[in-house]
Order: C-alpha cells, then structure tokens, then sequence
C-alpha cells in the first residue's frame, strides 16, 4: 500500500516549478501531517509536525493553517490521522471514532466551504468500502482520498491560473486582498496562482496588496510570497481601495473565496465587499478565484454562516499592541459577502463562469 501511496504522492514531481512553497506535506511513511505555521510568517518559518487529528484541529482554529483550500486538505489529513489512531475492532466503532472527529475538525472555523466539503468526501468514500469490514483498508482508503485531496487542489490551482491568466494583461496593475496563495491552499493559490501564472508567462504586473485588517494576511503573507517570487508590488491599508482604482493605481482586482453559493454571492476575508464596490463604481473588473471545492451546492446566500471573532483581534495588532481602550466594544466579523452583481466573473480550475451565476455555476457543479 506505501508503494501506491508514494507513487501518488509521486505526482507532485511533474508540478515542481509550481510548488515553490509547500504549506502542508504529509509522510506516507510516518503517517504524520507537517504544516507552516502561518502565524508567524514572515518573521519566522517554522513546521509543525503532528499524529494527533486534536492538533490539526487546534491549527486551524487559532490559524496556522488558513485559507479555505488549506484548511479542506488540512481536516481531510486530520480524518487520516483519526483513522490510524483509532484501536477499534468493529467498522461501526470505527465509524464512531471518525465522526466524533469530524465534530472535533468541524467546528473549528464555519466559513470556509472546503473544510466541509473535505469532509464529507472523506466519510463518502468510508461508507463506499465498509461494507468489505475490513479497518485496514478503510484507512488506507482515506489516506488516499486526503492525498486525492490534495493533489486536486494542486492540479485546480495551476489550472485556475492557467485560464485565469488570460483576464491579466501586460502592464495590469492588481490590486488583490488578503492571502490567496500557496499559503492558503495546498501549493500555489488561487487569486495570488493567477497572479503568479500571468507572472510566470513573462506578462509585466504589479500588484496591490492590501494589508487585511485584523490580522495582516496581506502584509505578512502576500507580501512575502511575492518578494519570494520578484513579482512587484506596493502595499496599502484596505482603506485605501478606494484612491487606488479612482488613481489608476490598479486597473483590475482579483480575490479568493471561503465559500460561493450558487447565485455568485461571495463570502472571502472582510473588506473584499467595499473592494468590490470601489472597483465597480470605478468601471474595473472585479475577478473571484476559486475551486469549485469552495462552491456550496445552495442557492441562499443566508445558509453562510460567517464567522465572528474574538475582540482583541481587533484591540490589539497581532495579540501584542493595545490600540484602543482595554474593554471596547467591537464587532469583527471575519468575512463578507460580495453579492453577484459586483463581481465581472468567477475563475475555477473547470473554467471562467460568467453571470447569470445561477444558471452558469449550477452547470459546472453538474456538467
Ligand atoms: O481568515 P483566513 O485567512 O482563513 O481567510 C482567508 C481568505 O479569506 C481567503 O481569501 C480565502 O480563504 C481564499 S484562499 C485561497
């Protein structure tokens, strides 16, 4: 079974040039989950290791691991670990030991649609060998199916940077929020793969990265992917979107997403909305990039249930700094939700969907 999970996982040699940075890695051998803890960038570059599904689940919670994709291959490794840890005898106990750690995964961050969506797709492909009763080969089979994963996500971005690429032009100036690269998926991004894509093809660009208030994934984590890279770029606060497209300093915006439901209502990293605005009412493309993992086969935007977070976030910069007095009362919402009408089109790895959303995304979920 380690041979075919080696020569899986084999697979990432052909997309070596794009895996520059490689934010989770698993070991076949250890059967142990390794993550870069993404708080600490870019101060520090430190890998966690772990056996213990808890502590992939503690990672995601306080953030190590972030990004919707990330955090969907992360919690189908969590359901890996589960899996080998369990001692029971009979696949029912088995099942049980799964569930409660899906709980335990599942209620870490509710917004991101992969995590969900990751999963399910694990506990669908247990119930598809259990009845052969056999424990061992169920956890093989997820072991699989986390790497599938994985691989799925790699194999979307490139190929959502493939197309997506087509929308950038020489000389673009891109103004993009949050982190959206190989740090929040399973290698090379979404937004920022698109990015990298056009980039990588020799096209001229500079982005704009906005810092993303409250916990500067922006300034932290895009920016150091992108000196990693060379591309250019100039950073600003998120209150400045609006002089930014009004000036000409950006031409276009590209953005990730936690979770698209079918009607092309966006749910990404707070402040993407007033991006969103500050784009249209200045006649610029506003692109979502995403894998058809994060969308949510519902046509109501109210079933997104967005994440709010704790105040100090908000208090203090990065858990250190007060900035205001100790007991404010703040609101910190973790995302937002861009309705369709403010976004000129939708990048997946299954191709560039264009409004009507509803009828267009509905397609490339059920070809
Ligand atoms: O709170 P975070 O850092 O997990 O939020 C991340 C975002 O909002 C990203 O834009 C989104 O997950 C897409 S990542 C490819």
């Amino acid at each position: 079974m380690v041979i075919y999970l080696t020569s899986q996982l084999s697979e990432l040699d052909k997309y070596k040039e794009f895996l520059k940075i490689r934010p989770i890695i698993w070991d076949p051998e250890r059967k142990e989950l390794s993550w870069i803890d993404t708080r600490l960038i870019p101060f520090k570059e430190v890998y966690i290791s772990t056996k213990d599904y808890r502590k992939v689940a503690h990672a995601i919670r306080t953030m190590e691991i972030r990004g919707a994709p990330a955090i969907g291959v992360a919690a189908a490794f969590g359901m890996t670990l589960a899996a080998y840890e369990s001692a029971a005898k009979s696949v029912a106990d088995f099942i049980k030991d799964l569930e409660t750690a899906k709980r335990v995964i599942a209620s870490t961050r509710p917004t991101a649609f992969n995590l969900f969506w990751a999963l399910n797709r694990i506990m669908k492909r247990v119930k598809s060998v259990s009845e052969r009763e056999d424990i061992n080969l169920i956890k093989e089979a997820i072991e699989n199916e986390a790497i599938s994963i994985m691989l799925e996500d790699i194999k979307s971005n490139i190929e959502m940077g493939r197309l997506g690429s087509k929308l950038i032009d020489n000389n673009d100036k891109v103004l993009t929020h949050c982190n959206t690269g190989a740090l929040a998926t399973a290698g090379f991004g979404t937004a920022l793969g698109v990015i990298r894509y056009a980039f990588y093809e020799g096209k001229n660009i500079e982005v704009i990265a906005t810092e993303t208030r409250p916990l500067l994934q922006g300034a932290r984590l895009t920016v150091w992917e992108l000196k990693k890279e060379g591309i250019p770029f100039t950073l600003v606060t998120d209150s400045m979107a609006g002089i930014v497209f009004r000036s000409g300093k950006a031409n276009k915006a590209i953005v990730g997403a936690d979770r698209i439901v079918l009607t092309g209502h966006t749910a990404n990293k707070i402040g993407t909305y007033m991006i969103a605005l500050a784009a249209n009412h200045n006649q610029k493309p506003f692109y979502v990039s995403a894998p058809t993992s994060t969308i949510q086969p519902s046509n109501d935007p109210k079933s997104i249930i967005i994440e709010e977070r704790d105040p100090n976030e908000i208090r203090k910069v990065l858990g250190k700094l007060l900035i205001t007095v100790p007991d404010a009362k703040v609101y910190n919402p973790a995302f937002d939700i861009t309705p369709p009408e403010l976004i000129t089109s939708i990048i997946t790895e299954k191709g560039i969907i264009n409004p009507p959303y509803l009828e267009n995304l509905q397609r490339v979920l059920n070809p």
